[in-house]
């Protein structure tokens, strides 16, 4: 990629040691139950392959494509549904497995649509926080790392839908997107 990416925030090796840490926690909170895993489409692929696999938890899998961002940086607010689940959540314990919050927006849309088809509980788990852009309050149960208000790439998180393979969370240079 060049000198598109300005620094690496987390390496390979933090991400899956805090995966790891986070797979425990749901372990023991679910202790036993059956969790339905909703993983946000397309950046939190990664985060749900990695930390469904590091489960012990029974889980099922299902996706939602919403989009709130288009291609750019900020986000529009406006969540449109592009994808709904396949299966019914109703009386299930559902975990949203998110990529990134940013200003929690369309997290904060996508709890109350999920919560209006009555789970048995649901959750959110999320790889990364952007505490300072937070313009909603959510609740999110396991987080992996809050990180400054930057954008940033890898690990399923794209710029104009590239980056999002690499094993590692950075910083995209400014002058990509700027210019
Ligand atoms: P909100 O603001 O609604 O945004 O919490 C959440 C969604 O916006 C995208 N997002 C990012 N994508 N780098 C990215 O590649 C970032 O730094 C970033 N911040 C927000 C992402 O799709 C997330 O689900
Ligand atoms: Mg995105």
């Amino acid at each position: 990629m060049g000198n598109d990416l300005e620094k690496v925030l987390y390496t390979e090796e933090q991400i899956q040691t805090r995966l790891a840490e986070m797979a425990q926690q749901i372990d023991a909170d679910y202790a036993g139950r059956e969790v339905l895993l909703v993983g946000v489409l397309n950046g939190a692929v990664m985060v749900m392959a990695d930390l469904s696999r590091k489960l012990q938890t029974q889980v099922t899998m299902d996706w939602m494509a919403i989009s709130s961002y288009g291609s750019g940086t900020k986000s529009s607010g406006v969540v449109r549904i592009l994808k709904d689940l396949t299966t019914d959540i109703l009386g299930k314990h559902v975990l949203i497995v998110e990529d990134i919050i940013d200003s929690g927006l369309t997290l904060s849309w996508l709890v109350s649509n999920l919560r209006s088809r009555n789970p048995e509980s649901i959750e959110v788990a999320t790889m990364l926080r952007k505490p300072e852009a937070a313009k909603v309050d959510v609740d999110v149960r396991y987080v992996g790392f809050d990180i400054p208000n930057e954008f940033v790439i890898g690990y399923g998180l794209d710029y104009a839908e590239r980056y999002r393979t690499l094993p590692f969370v950075g910083t995209l240079a400014p002058h990509v997107y700027s210019s």
